[in-house]
């Protein structure tokens, strides 16, 4: 049986490693790698009991560090592991410093690396995320592309073997179910009457001045707010001595179990995040959205109405217009595929071993 290790470290890489678990656990012999890049309950543990993926076989303990401190440790740590364990494939997944790490160990190993969610661009080399996607799609053997638009990037780009999958999220959002009524009394809010807000990229929460631009805006626009906070957002907070207890209306709360977090983004008003996956989310459920950064790799998003980009260094003062001016558009295309994504996964990668062999 072929041996196939995933290499994944941060909450977004755990929810697609859970759609495609179950198959890779039946086909292979897999074994998670977790790079412990993140470690706290509500980013990490919690996830892998919620979304039933099972214990990791390693954990690196990476933990937190500056881009080259936490990377090279990665580097240092999975090259042991990958060694030992002479996989016939990698799978790394999104664009994190774990995916970076995961897809440059295997590749000076010369052992192939697949990518999960390949091809996303937003344009901007000063966002880590993107220096770490076009770095990996380059090493990688095979290119799952969870959108047309992906693909389309990865062809611009000379790069072979690379496949339109559909998106894991969206496996992993339909395969969930989602009692709204109970989130909703949880934090007494009423049906598509609140906003739910998550706020954690490094463009916006280094240094206070755009967080405190972004929550006095929210404060004021006019709706309650559900605003998560990412643990680098809240140190920020607490450590620029802002108090929200100063913001009357918003709710601030812990990042939230993955099943609230679809609650709280099928059931709102509009969402407003700086998150990649929370978007598509969004998106499925067919709830507006706006996306606080100054570019967007879903840029089909945009194009198809449901989605708005607010640069929040210019465009803060246009979110009260543009929630109270929405109409849903007509239509609502299929960018993402149908749930899955991970079936066609699987499929590729037996067709790539016998190939192969
Ligand atoms: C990482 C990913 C980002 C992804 C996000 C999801 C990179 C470059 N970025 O960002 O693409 O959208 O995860 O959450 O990989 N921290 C904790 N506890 C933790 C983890 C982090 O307190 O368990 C704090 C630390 O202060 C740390 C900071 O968050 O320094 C940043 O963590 P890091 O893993 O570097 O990046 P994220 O912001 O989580």
């Amino acid at each position: 049986m072929k041996k196939i290790v995933s290499i994944v470290g941060a909450r977004p890489n755990f929810i697609k490693l859970s759609a495609l678990c179950p198959l890779l656990e039946k086909n292979f012999n897999h074994i998670i790698v977790h790079t412990g890049q993140h470690y706290d309950y509500g980013l990490s543990k919690s996830l892998f009991l919620e979304l039933h993926i099972k214990k990791p076989n390693y954990n690196l303990l990476v933990r937190s560090g500056t881009h080259a401190a936490q990377t090279a440790t990665i580097l240092l740590r999975a090259e042991k592991v990958i060694k030992d364990e002479k996989p016939d494939l990698v799978i790394v997944y999104g664009d994190t410093n774990s995916t970076l790490g995961g897809a440059l160990v295997a590749s000076k190993l010369n052992i192939p690396v697949a990518h999960v969610e390949a091809g996303e661009r937003c344009g901007n080399l000063t966002v880590a995320e993107e220096v770490n996607r076009i770095v990996v799609d380059h090493i990688s053997d095979l290119l799952f592309a969870s959108s047309q638009e992906g693909l389309k990037n990865l062809k611009k780009e000379n790069l072979e073997n690379a496949f339109f999958t559909g998106d894991l999220m969206i496996d992993s959002a339909k395969q969930t179910h989602i009692n709204a009524n109970q989130i909703l009394k949880t934090f007494n809010l009423n049906n598509k009457k609140y906003l739910y807000a998550t706020l954690h990229r490094a463009e916006n929460t280094t240094g206070p001045e755009v967080i405190k631009m972004i929550i006095n805006i929210l404060n004021d626009i006019g709706y309650k707010i559900i605003l998560s906070l990412h643990p680098r957002t809240a140190k920020v907070l607490k450590d620029t001595k802002i108090s929200t207890a100063d913001f009357q209306n918003i709710i601030f709360v812990k990042p939230q179990p993955y099943k609230n977090s679809l609650a709280l983004i099928k059931s709102a008003k509009f969402v407003i995040t700086d998150s990649g996956g929370i978007q598509k989310e969004a998106f499925h459920f067919k709830t507006p959205c706006v996306v606080l950064r100054g570019e967007i790799e879903q840029k089909e998003l945009v194009k198809s109405g449901w989605t708005y980009l607010v640069n929040p260094r210019k465009d803060l003062n246009y979110l009260k217009n543009i929630i109270e001016k929405f109409s849903p558009p007509n239509s609502h295309p299929n960018f993402y595929g149908r749930g899955t994504a991970s079936k066609v996964i699987i499929g590729l990668i037996k067709s790539y071993f016998k190939h192969e062999s």
